[in-house]
């Protein structure tokens, strides 16, 4: 695994283009811009980039992270067939541990990954890895990766599937996000929409062409030209006393544990939040917008295609307050619980 990680480098400052308005752009305009954006070599790019803190899990091993425990007869290796999941750990807490494996679980099952280690084991060794690495507040990444099958398999390889989890320091993110538009970045309609696999290329090709072009994300949309997700991350508009986000069933957008939390656990009164089809003009006559995931919590988005958004800062404050009183209570009843393992 440590062969296989990213170098690390440490925080870089992106720089934004200035904010100036830009004629409408159209799904002709994005395509020729995405012809034009091909490379022969890797761009420079200010990503913030996060260094894996020194140990990982490998199946039941706290291993080095420098050691090699991965092989390319590993079929899950080569070809990104794996499920995977990331975790925040608060106070030594894995936050909505349950959603995570209920979501890997699910994935596993559609796209036939076996992972057949209960709930309760997998908890227990990830916090194993959380204390190797001390680390108490920080990102957590699982994955699991299929072993056998496809059309190259290496013959020495015993088990179905390797579990692979590290952490790494929690991202400093800044205070707002400029996104623009990649038209036909998710199939709604496919069966393997929404599902969080290890084959990621597409999502890290599209959010390192958003650096480069000076934005820190993108809005994917589906293949009615509606909203659907960021590479990694969910989107939410504000209207009127509504907060709306796009439907799973439809919009190929991926089910975010923190999505799932805002539109379960979090009732403010005068407010309405549930799903609806979001159009690219929905979004840039809402009253304001914001992206959510594990490591970002809520987000605002400042401009799309450098047109500035309005702002619901209000509105967003008084949910991002009632997002994070939500994880501590579940921190502070699980730290109480965590010498079971109870989960
Ligand atoms: C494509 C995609 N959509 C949405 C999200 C947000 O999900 P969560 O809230 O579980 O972090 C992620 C998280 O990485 C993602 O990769």
């Amino acid at each position: 695994m440590g062969t296989a990680t990213a170098p690390g480098i440490s925080l870089l400052c992106i720089a934004h283009p200035p904010v100036a308005p830009s004629p409408k752009v159209t799904a002709c305009s994005i395509r020729h811009r995405q012809r034009q954006s091909s490379v022969a070599t890797l761009p420079t790019v200010s990503i913030r980039y996060k260094k894996v803190h020194r140990y990982l899990l490998h199946n039941g091993d706290i291993r080095d992270t420098r050691d090699a425990v991965l092989s390319p007869g590993q079929t899950g290796f080569m070809n990104g067939w794996g499920v995977f999941s990331t975790l925040r750990v608060s106070d030594g807490v894995l936050f909505a541990y349950p959603r995570h494996y209920a979501r890997m679980q699910r994935d596993a099952a559609l796209i036939r990954v076996p992972f057949t280690i209960s709930p309760e084991a997998l908890h227990k060794s990830l916090i194993s890895l959380i204390d190797a690495n001390h680390a108490l507040n920080a990102t957590l990444r699982v994955a699991i990766v299929r072993n056998k099958g496809g059309l190259f398999e290496a013959p020495q390889i015993a088990s179905e599937s390797d579990l692979i989890a590290f952490t790494a320091d929690l991202t400093n993110w800044s205070a707002g996000v400029h996104l623009n538009f990649v038209p036909n970045g998710r199939h709604g309609a496919s069966p393997f929409s929404g599902l969080k696999v290890t084959s990621w290329a597409q999502n890290l090709t599209w959010y390192e062409k958003a650096h480069q072009d000076g934005y820190d994300e993108v809005l994917l949309l589906n293949e009615h030209g509606d909203v659907s997700e960021c590479t990694s991350a969910n989107v939410f508009i504000f209207r009127g006393n509504e907060v709306l986000t796009p439907p799973l069933a439809t919009s190929g957008c991926l089910p975010g544990v923190t999505r799932a939390i805002l539109l379960q656990e979090i009732h403010l009164p005068d407010w309405n939040i549930r799903e609806q089809t979001i159009t690219p003009a929905d979004l840039e006559a809402a009253d304001g917008a914001f992206i959510s995931s594990t490591t970002r919590d809520l987000l605002p988005v400042l401009t799309v295609d450098k047109r500035p958004l309005k702002q619901a800062s209000d509105a967003l404050n008084r949910f991002l307050d009632a997002f994070r009183g939500y994880r501590s209570a579940y921190v502070l009843e699980h730290s109480r619980r965590k010498e079971m393992f109870a989960l």
